[in-house]
């Protein structure tokens, strides 16, 4: 089964609409399988968002990923990678409809609320510098079936 990985960025925690936004991906059927709050450090923002340096959107972007603890998440299911980004909209919140977590929840791109991976070498990179593997929690899917 395929996995990606999902940032919730600060302004999640802070507007306390964690709960609503996780919801959306379990009541699609995706599978968590790791969760955490982490408050990332400058290096670490820095190389998660390594592909846009040098953009003029980068510094800012950085600064706003360190404005406040994120939670980060493993999530499992089939193409995860591209059902998650359908949920998440475009990057552009212009673009972003109604239905989407961006459409729904963001009126600027630069907080644009959530991160997810755009491919499945992503997620491993992503995944591997927010999780250790002990963190990752393999369960068995008894509600396959509705899914
Ligand atoms: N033109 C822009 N102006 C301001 N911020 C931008 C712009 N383009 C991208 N960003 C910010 O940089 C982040 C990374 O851009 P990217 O092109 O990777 O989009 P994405 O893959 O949809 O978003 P993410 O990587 O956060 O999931 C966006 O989520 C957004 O917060
Ligand atoms: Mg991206």
């Amino acid at each position: 089964m395929e996995r990606t990985f999902v940032m919730l960025k600060p302004g999640v925690l802070q507007r306390r609409i964690a709960g609503e936004v996780l919801s959306r991906f379990e009541r699609k059927g995706l599978k968590i399988i790791a969760l955490k709050i982490v408050r990332m450090d400058r290096a670490m923002a820095e190389a998660h968002y390594a592909e846009h340096k040098g953009k003029d959107f980068y510094e800012k972007l950085v600064d706003y990923t360190l404005s406040g603890p994120v939670v980060a998440m493993i999530l499992e299911g089939e193409d995860a990678v591209t059902a998650v980004r359908r949920m998440v909209g475009p990057t552009d919140v212009q673009n972003s409809q109604p239905g989407t977590i961006r459409g729904d929840f963001a009126y600027r791109t630069r907080l644009n609320i959530v991160h997810a991976s755009d491919s499945t070498a992503g997620a491993e990179r992503e995944t591997a510098l927010f999780f250790k593997p002990g963190e990752i929690v393999e369960w068995e899917d008894r509600n396959g079936q509705w899914y």
